[in-house]
């Protein structure tokens, strides 16, 4: 496979899209983007500035200095913020629900997605989000849209939150997982979606290793 491809995966939170991604730049050695970072990082900078979602000049202002930088690591990328590390913070609860509150937003989805395409331009690229292949990379060489059923998205993030020693209920994020859902497929701006072209995968009965083969499958 000689042609460096760009390669969009898109789908609800938690439905497989970055461990997948990941997995799936190791084997093709490709650059691995986890745009949702990106949404976060920008999230975490209106806190770090006590910045209300509604000043469009402070936010104006805030993006016009930005800096995002996405770093390989084995153990997966690290994101830094204005050159701080804020890897772990970004995941936190209050960041998540902001990173959706944010990415409604015209200008900062404007933002991010120029540093996407400038990312993503050579090709090569793996990139996970909500708007990938519709909006960032509406020409992608292949497409994927990953779903699963809500109960199956709760338990993985519970797992996860679990190896990190924190304390929330399935239920509590079964709900915040709707919640996000519904805020991200109603927002008027590159709502989350699938597009015509993109090959869709439930992955609520798949392993890892079987949703990274499907898709390595299709490519070659
Ligand atoms: O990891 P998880 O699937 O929970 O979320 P994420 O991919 O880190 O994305 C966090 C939030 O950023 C999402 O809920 C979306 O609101 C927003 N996002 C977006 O609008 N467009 C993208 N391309 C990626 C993320």
């Amino acid at each position: 496979m000689n042609k460096k491809f760009v390669i969009a995966i898109d789908g609800p939170a938690a439905s497989g899209k970055s461990t997948t991604a990941k997995q799936l730049a190791g084997k093709l050695k490709y650059i691995y983007i986890d745009t949702g970072a990106m949404y976060r990082a920008s999230a975490l900078c209106t806190l770090l500035q006590n910045m209300s979602l509604n000043d469009e000049a402070a936010l104006n202002n805030m993006l016009n200095e930005i800096s995002i930088k996405i770093e390989y690591a084995k153990d997966g990328n690290r994101i830094y913020l204005n050159g701080k590390d804020v890897s772990e913070r970004i995941r936190e609860a209050d960041i998540t629900k902001l990173s959706s509150q944010i990415a409604v937003i015209r200008i900062v989805r404007e933002k991010m997605v120029e540093l996407q395409r400038k990312i993503g331009e050579d090709g090569g690229v793996i990139m996970d989000g909500r708007d990938i292949g519709t909006v960032v990379f509406p020409n992608a060489d292949f497409k994927f849209f990953m779903i699963a059923d809500v109960k199956t998205r709760a338990l993985r993030r519970w797992k996860e939150a679990k190896e990190k020693s924190e304390i929330i209920s399935i239920g509590e994020i079964e709900k915040e997982l709707i919640w996000r859902d519904e805020n991200d497929s109603n927002r008027e701006i590159s709502p989350l979606k699938q597009a015509d072209d993109a090959i869709p995968i439930d992955t609520s009965k798949m392993s890892i290793d079987e949703q990274v083969q499907f898709i390595y499958n299709k490519i070659k």
